[in-house]
């Protein structure tokens, strides 16, 4: 399971957002300059947001199946050379994690996390998210990074964009948790909340259209992928994603990772526009807020 920290100036305006237009549910915390959020599932939080003078990602954690795996990790990345952050441990933040952190090859914070608790990642109510579906992250070394996610890390390589515009990493039995795109800076591109189905995801974006926050691109669905999609931003331009009905791949080993061609057409194929000026712009990270 996915979770991202943050830093933002707007804290303020976070949590009313997320809380009462996006579908998320406050997560109590001690620490009052921080604002932890959780999807329907059970999962004890997926966004957690504390002040800061830029809006920033400031470490993005990926779940793994046990405790073991973990400390298996460590001694991978030790062997690669890659310096930990944090050794095995408990891990800051809501719940009992067991995991680590150390610095991908973009230089972005990344922790690698396990709990022994059972987690039910299901929502019982369709216009809100049960959990985070994947990441899109800006690379300035897409391939490299990729790469690295591939060797060190275990993810499969699904398809990809021409150019390295995005390639699309497996962890799981969906198309892609992790999209590495190729950019100028190492910045989050968007993240993506799964609802079950096409018609959540058409229901929850007019939901929060009625909040008068229009989206930025969508609804449409995806070449790569498959899914279906809406993409909005929050108060501090993060862009955030509903979305629904992910290619699975699971076990099938007769899947063959391809290039897409960039045109309007594969970027969403019900035929009513590629992404518009605004998520091009937000999503590249290179706005000026
Ligand atoms: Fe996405």
């Amino acid at each position: 399971m996915i979770k991202i920290t943050f830093e933002t100036p707007k804290l303020s305006e976070t949590r009313p957002f997320y809380e009462n237009v996006w579908g998320l549910t406050n997560v109590p915390s001690a620490n009052e300059h921080a604002e932890f959020l959780k999807a329907e599932g059970e999962e004890p939080w997926v966004f957690g947001f504390t002040h800061g003078e830029q809006a920033k990602m400031t470490c993005l954690r990926l779940g793994l199946a046990t405790r073991a795996l973990v400390d298996q990790a460590a001694e991978i990345l030790t062997a690669e050379g890659v310096a930990l952050l944090s050794e095995p441990g408990l891990l800051a933040g809501p719940g009992d994690y067991y995991g680590l952190a150390f610095v991908d090859p973009d230089g972005r914070a990344v922790e690698l996390s396990a709990t022994d608790k059972k987690i039910n990642a299901r929502s019982q109510n369709p216009l809100k998210p049960s959990r985070l579906s994947h990441v899109v992250l800006n690379s300035m070394h897409a391939r490299a990074t990729a790469d690295f996610y591939v060797r060190v890390l275990g993810f499969t390589v699904s398809d990809w964009y021409e150019k390295d515009a995005i390639i699309f990493l497996r962890c799981n039995d969906d198309h892609h948790c992790v999209g590495i795109g190729q950019g100028s800076n190492a910045k989050l591109n968007h993240a993506a909340f799964l609802l079950p189905d096409q018609e959540a995801v058409v229901r929850a974006g007019e939901r929060v259209q009625s909040y008068g926050a229009l989206p930025i691109w969508g609804p449409g669905r995806h070449g790569p992928g498959g899914n279906v999609f809406v993409y909005h931003k929050d108060p501090s331009d993060f862009v955030i994603e509903y979305t629904a009905e992910l290619i699975q791949i699971g076990a099938d080993t007769n899947w063959v990772a391809k290039e897409w061609r960039r045109t309007p057409e594969n970027a969403n194929v019900w035929g009513t526009g590629g992404p518009t000026a605004s998520a091009i712009e937000l999503m590249s990270g290179e706005h000026s807020s």
